[in-house]
């Protein structure tokens, strides 16, 4: 893709180096029925029906596009209970591309995540991390450990250009080493790249560093490499020491530095599922015996068997560079569309998605009011399009019953990977375009129901004020009869 140079300078847009073969009907429907569903869904885009949503933008997790050799892989799962040649095939694969010898199987990532705290979190810890994802910090917490985030301080401001702003601060992780004592740490959590920061990477170098740290100090690491496809396409074009690296070999030199790494096969690998994979038999043994337990036998562990074979497919098209660039050209070719616009986003462009700076998109609504998530409903209204709130809603409430806001209000646009074409995201960015020239109109949100747990999946919110209403009536007088 990035090799390919178009005659007409000005042309130049990241191509497509593969074609579609099956295809999903889409459905657009009309700014007024797209106030109703809002309202029937709470104002939540989870809530949304798929079938009322145009660009569904809301996540790029167990949604990215099969190759046909991952479905034409499928077709031949070995479902036997004991033994499945599937699940020889899938370890061969981890074995491949990870270097390591052993694997336990689970249903996705935060069901690793609840095998990882079960066995190695009490109450007490402290688990240090560059930043939580929500499902990791959740079975943390939930057994009494602390979450402590790590990130530079420039990874948390939108602005600043800096190729790896998912990186740890290392001054800081050896102060906390030093505080807490390494044996209330029972590990360091590597999130390589980032979620709820932009889809930031972190550099090979900083990986490294922190494993190497975790070693001095006799503390595990642990990689979490759900986003890890994106992170070695920036570590291969922003890393000068990676530029003559294949991207199999960035992966070993990381994955060689790792005590244990997991991964949502969701995102990692196109396919569903996820896995534990370790060179140290010590640790696999200490978690083994909780496979059987919660997720299902130690040959599919909750898998769909034909999920397997295209995750072991899945992984070794993740090592090639002309594969895992697709995501991040589509997303910064989106970032830079917006971003020339004038359009709050966060930069440098990252992995996973685009993201909103929805705090200065909607300087007028204070966190009070919900920016983000009111965002999210004002651009379904201007076209169709799910996206996620990643801000205040997001997060959980204080045990007091305080609110805890977000230091980042985002609003998430998931780029899916192979899922849209080009078209699909200038439309995209058309319809933000025209958010932000009304973005006077829009106002806050307020809760209806909120739960206690998990409220950005299940709450129900209201406008408050009938702007969603006026918007769309502003959507009419400009677009006319346009969907
Ligand atoms: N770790 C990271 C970095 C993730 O992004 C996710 C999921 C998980 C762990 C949990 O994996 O969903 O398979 O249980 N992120 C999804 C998202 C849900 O939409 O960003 P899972």
């Amino acid at each position: 893709m990035s090799v390919v140079k178009f005659y007409k300078e000005d042309q130049q847009v990241p191509l497509e180096m593969h074609k579609v073969r099956v295809v999903q009907k889409l459905f657009l429907p009309n700014v007024e029925e797209r106030v109703k569903n809002l309202t029937e869904a709470g104002n939540n885009t989870f809530l949304l029906q798929n079938k009322d949503v145009f660009m569904d933008m809301l996540t790029d997790s167990g949604v990215n596009a099969m190759s046909d050799r991952q479905v034409a892989a499928s077709m031949i799962a070995d479902d036997s209970y004991a033994g499945s040649e599937t699940c020889n095939r899938l370890l061969k694969a981890l074995q491949d591309v990870f270097g390591t010898k052993y694997f336990l199987p689970a249903h996705q990532g935060r069901a690793c995540e609840n095998i990882l705290a079960e066995t190695f979190v009490k109450k007490g810890d402290v688990i240090p991390m560059n930043f939580h994802f929500t499902t990791t910090k959740a079975h943390i917490t939930r057994l009494g450990g602390r979450v402590e985030e790590l990130i530079t301080e420039e990874g948390l401001d939108p602005d600043i250009l800096l190729p790896f702003k998912g990186n740890f601060d290392i001054k800081r992780l050896k102060k906390l080493i030093k505080e807490v004592g390494p044996e209330h740490i029972p590990f360091v959590r590597i999130e390589a790249g980032t979620n709820l920061v932009g889809g930031q990477p972190l550099s090979m170098e900083n990986m490294l560093e922190v494993a190497a740290i975790c070693k001095e100090n006799g503390i595990m690491s642990v990689l979490d490499a759900s986003l890890l496809q994106d992170n070695l396409y920036f570590i291969k074009t922003r890393e000068e020491e990676a530029k003559n690296m294949s991207i199999a070999e960035i992966t070993r030199k990381i994955s060689d530095a790792m005590d244990i790494i997991y991964f949502s096969a969701r995102k990692m690998g196109f396919s569903r599922g996820g896995a534990i994979v370790s060179n140290n038999e010590k640790l696999i043994l200490k978690m083994k015996t909780l496979i059987p337990l919660y997720e299902g036998f130690l040959t599919y562990g909750g898998m769909e068997v034909r999920a397997m074979e295209a995750m072991a497919v899945g992984l070794y098209e993740s090592m090639d560079e002309e594969i895992i660039n697709q995501g991040p050209l589509f997303i910064e070719y989106l970032v830079k569309e917006l971003d020339d616009y004038g359009v709050p986003m966060v930069k440098p462009a990252g992995g996973l998605g685009a993201h909103i700076n929805a705090s200065k998109f909607l300087p007028n609504i204070p966190h009070e009011l919900y920016p983000a998530g009111a965002l999210a409903t004002a651009l379904y209204i201007a076209g169709g399009i799910r996206g996620m709130e990643r801000g205040s809603i997001s997060e959980q409430r204080n045990p007091d019953g305080s609110e805890n806001y977000a230091e980042l209000e985002l609003l998430r646009l998931a780029c899916p990977r192979r899922v849209f074409t080009l078209s699909q995201i200038k439309y995209c960015a058309d319809r933000v375009k025209w958010l932000y020239d009304n973005r006077d109109l829009i106002g806050g949100l307020k809760w209806e129901e909120e739960p206690e747990v998990l409220r950005f999946f299940f709450g129900r919110l209201q406008a408050v004020g009938n702007w969603q209403e006026k918007l769309a009536a502003k959507f009419r007088e400009d677009f006319g009869d346009s969907l």
